[in-house]
């Protein structure tokens, strides 16, 4: 899936005995949440090094990530037994005793970890156990206060509030013109599933997952998104990916989970990530390996192997969807895909009232409004009321008073603007012809008429 898993795999390929390379691969497999691949290899280092304590790990690691907690205790807790020095074994029991809600004994096994090993310290992990570290301590078991790990103790403590907006929207569907389909959808995929919970696990359906939204820019994506959480008056938790990233670098991951923390903690949720093309696996910028740490965070807070994520909705939009790494559009993670096109002439005319609410208008045509502004935006409608707003504002100024706005004010104003959302379907439609990954632009090819 990734460069590097699928190089990896290649040369086990070429040779499948080499203990070393197998159990890089298994890691990175696990990694991945690649379960089945990471057994497969630890299993060969087995066959060939029956007594190989990294691949003993390795296989309760992904027996543990798989959600086979108790197999994987049994398997843990062998090793430890057989060498009590064993510190990431110690730091897996952690977990295994978090995922069985022992939060004593996961202290004290991570405890264990910490005074064998210091560098496996986890601040993660640390703020799941609810651990405390003594503040006298000092011997020797806490990391050197400006190793790596943890060096931005007080950023990180700084907290997700400067990264997310957690809100209550008062906006509902009746804020949001046009998009009749979309909003069909997300009552189908995400409000009736919520709201029904029980009927929906009765015929085996299981909450969870994650809403892409992708098209370009303006056409109402961020919108949509903050009128679901108004219309069930869930929390709104709004994070741009870049902000993650770019806030502290090397703590992204402990930021992003604790995004998921917060909406976890102000369930009814939805968490909402705009931008999530970031999260761009091949980019090659001197962020990659941040960027790496995030995505594989971002997988395993989604599937909900690290806290539960009932009652969280998770919303994600992009303008390039076709950077997103795959790994995401997998069962459980963004599996359900919206194309959000620019709105149609019925749906210009009831953006262009939307937006003419409270504002001093005499006789608003919307119709010719809606005619005249072909391939607009939202964004672009919103742009020409504001044109026409300041027109009538420096008329007002000069007779002193209030001076309605006029459809002529805004058929003017839309002479001088250009439509914003011809350049994104330049770019989309190559993507759609000739990377069209499994009809994942078909909506994108039926909007420019291209198929039916
Ligand atoms: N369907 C709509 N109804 C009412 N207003 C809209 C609609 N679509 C867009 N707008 C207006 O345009 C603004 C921009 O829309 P929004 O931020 O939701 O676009 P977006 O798709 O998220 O864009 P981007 O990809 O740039 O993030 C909105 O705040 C709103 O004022
Ligand atoms: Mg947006």
């Amino acid at each position: 899936m990734t460069p590097r898993l699928d190089s990896l795999r290649d040369a086990v390929a070429l040779s499948p005995q080499n203990i070393p390379l197998l159990l890089i691969f298994g890691q990175a497999c696990l990694d991945e949440l690649n379960f089945d691949e990471a057994r497969a290899a630890f299993n060969r280092v087995l066959q060939n090094d029956p007594a190989n304590v990294q691949a003993k790990l390795g296989i309760a690691g992904a027996l543990y990530l798989s959600g086979n907690t108790s197999e994987a205790v049994v398997r843990a807790e062998a090793l430890v037994q057989a060498d009590p020095s064993f510190a990431e074994a110690w730091i897996l029991l952690t977990r295994l005793a978090m995922a069985e809600s022992d939060q004593t004994l996961a202290a004290e096994n991570y405890q264990k970890a910490l005074k064998l090993k210091p560098s496996l310290r986890d601040p993660v992990l640390e703020r799941e156990i609810g651990f405390e570290w003594p503040e006298t301590s000092t011997d020797g078991a806490v990391p050197d206060a400006e190793s790596e790990t943890w060096e931005s103790a007080e950023e990180f403590d700084a907290g997700p509030n400067e990264v997310a907006d957690l809100e209550r929207p008062e906006i509902s569907f009746a804020s949001v013109g046009g998009m009749e389909e979309i909003k069909e959808e997300i009552r189908m995929k995400i409000i009736y599933p919520l709201e029904n919970r029980a009927l929906f696990k009765a015929y085996g359906k299981k909450p969870g997952g994650g809403v892409l939204l992708y098209g370009p820019p303006g056409c109402g994506k961020t919108l949509i998104s903050k009128a679901t959480a108004g219309e069930i008056q869930a929390n709104f938790i709004s994070v741009g990916i870049h902000q993650i990233l770019d806030l502290y670098v090397g703590n992204s991951e402990k930021n992003l989970h604790q995004l998921f923390q917060l909406a976890r903690d102000n369930a009814p949720a939805i968490l909402f990530f705009d931008e999530v093309d970031a999260l761009a696996a091949d980019r090659k910028d001197f962020r990659e390996s941040a960027i790496r740490t995030v995505i594989n965070q971002f997988l395993a807070e989604m599937d909900g192997n690290i806290g539960s994520n009932e009652g969280i909705l998770i919303l994600g939009a992009t303008n390039a969807p076709w950077h997103l790494d795959a790994a995401f559009r997998r069962p459980g993670r963004f599996d359900r895909v919206i194309f959000v096109p620019p709105p149609d002439e019925p749906a210009r005319e009831a953006i262009i009232e939307i937006l003419a609410r409270d504002k001093p208008l005499q006789r608003l045509d919307a119709k010719t409004l809606a005619k005249r502004t072909k391939e607009f935006s939202g964004a672009d409608l919103r742009s020409i009321f504001d044109i026409a707003t300041e027109r009538a504002l420096s008329r007002a100024m000069k007779v002193g008073r209030v001076v309605p706005l006029t459809t002529d004010d805004l058929l003017q104003a839309c002479k001088s603007m250009k439509p914003s959302t011809r350049a994104w379907f330049e770019s989309a439609k190559n993507y759609a012809l000739y990377a069209n990954q499994g009809g994942f632009y078909d909506d994108v090819l039926t909007f420019l008429g291209i198929r039916k």
